[in-house]
């Protein structure tokens, strides 16, 4: 999309009146100040108007690197949530698809599509998460095999559904599950005499946690992605 279009889709302006404001300087891309209107953008571009970011309307899809201390809710009276960290033209409307704990870092995804996000944490849909473990304890061969072909969980009676694991060295795996079971990870650990030391979430069906994102940055989720969940 030209710039020009795509100011005059995200506000009040009329293609005139953004070339105006294209050409006096008042307008980034992707943190640059950019002067050319007819400029082809893609439609994630961060793009801000004197300094407001601007959005395109329609459903919006975003993965945020979570931090430690940080909760996966729209509101909290104690800590900051993740909503907190992004401006609030952004934050407006979105909801997180697929919430971790308040020490657990890594992959959130955050949505204005209910249904999207209802895809993403249906045990329904096969919708697998990867989550990077830090154990406290090196992982026997007997805890790896109870955890592939699943282990009841404390208070429950249902085994967990059979799940991957990657050693990565002998204290940490690669855990994949494809369910959401409050605290799973860290009380399947618990099930086979083992405790988690960290746990950081690094992908969620196809979509991967961007390398490029430092913890509390975010961005917006590509086509491919945000399809790539709704294909199942
Ligand atoms: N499992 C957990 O125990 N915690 C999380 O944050 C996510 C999965």
């Amino acid at each position: 999309m030209r710039l020009d279009q795509f100011i005059a889709n995200c506000t009040e302006l009329s293609r005139k009146e953004a070339k105006r404001a294209i050409g006096t300087g008042a307008v980034t891309v992707n943190g640059a100040v950019c002067r050319t209107a007819n400029r082809k953008i893609p439609e994630d571009a961060r793009v801000t108007l004197d300094g407001e970011p601007l959005i395109l309307p329609g459903e919006r899809y975003l993965m945020m690197n979570k931090p430690a201390g940080v909760v996966s809710a729209t509101t909290d009276s104690e800590h900051p949530t993740a909503l907190d960290l992004l401006p609030p033209g952004l934050s407006r409307d979105l909801h997180i698809a697929g919430r971790l704990d308040l020490d657990t870092t890594g992959l959130l995804l955050l949505t204005t599509d209910g249904q999207w996000s209802h895809r993403v944490t249906s045990p329904r849909t096969d919708c697998p998460k990867t989550y990077r473990v830090t154990l406290g304890e090196p992982l026997t061969d007997v805890a790896e095999q109870a955890l592939v072909t699943g282990v009841v969980l404390r208070n429950e009676e249902r085994e967990t559904r059979p799940a991957k694991v990657r050693r990565v060295n002998d204290t940490v795996i690669e855990l994949t599950i494809s369910e959401g079971r409050y605290h799973q990870v860290k009380r399947m650990l618990a099930a086979v005499g083992n405790h988690v030391k960290a746990l950081h979430r690094i992908r969620v069906g196809d979509i991967a946690l961007d390398p490029q994102l430092a913890p509390g940055e975010y961005r917006a989720l590509t086509g491919q992605e945000i399809a790539s969940v709704s294909q199942g």
